[in-house]
């Protein structure tokens, strides 16, 4: 299984959607690790690495709709926060428990179907907004 980018998550911003194709880069590294069995010290720096460019992207994402004065802002920032929250409580299993089969899917699941979804519903919202203004 691989995970990736794909046009229709496609947001309209350049700069924001090479970020989100980076995130998917690094999710998808840390499936296969997951998968291939790598042991718990290189899955837990692949974890942290996908986590730190999440931090950093939700930021970037936060300044720009503040830059812009955007309606939707509380409402997004409050999903990316939401996300966090999710993110660092399966890091924190995964540090308790180790790599297993439960925690993989766990982020399969989860992270992926989170972003998809996140990305279609409020970034592509966010991008139209930003793209009809002059
Ligand atoms: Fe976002």
């Amino acid at each position: 299984m691989k995970i990736e980018w794909d046009p229709t998550l496609e947001v309209g911003i350049e700069a924001i959607d090479e970020q989100h194709k980076e995130l998917f880069r690094r999710l998808d590294r840390l499936l296969q690790a997951m998968q291939a069995h790598q042991g718990a010290i290189e899955v837990g720096r692949l974890l942290d690495y996908l986590g730190e460019y999440v931090v950093t992207h939700f930021g970037q994402e936060e300044t720009v709709m503040r830059d812009w004065d955007y309606p939707g802002y509380a409402a997004h920032k409050a999903e990316h926060e939401a996300f966090l929250e999710d993110f660092q409580t399966l890091r924190a299993e995964y540090l308790s428990s180790g790599p297993s089969a439960v925690i993989t899917i766990r982020v399969t699941n989860r992270v992926t179907a989170w972003l998809r979804e996140h990305i279609y519903r409020i970034d592509r919202a966010l991008g139209a907004d930003l793209l009809k203004r002059p």
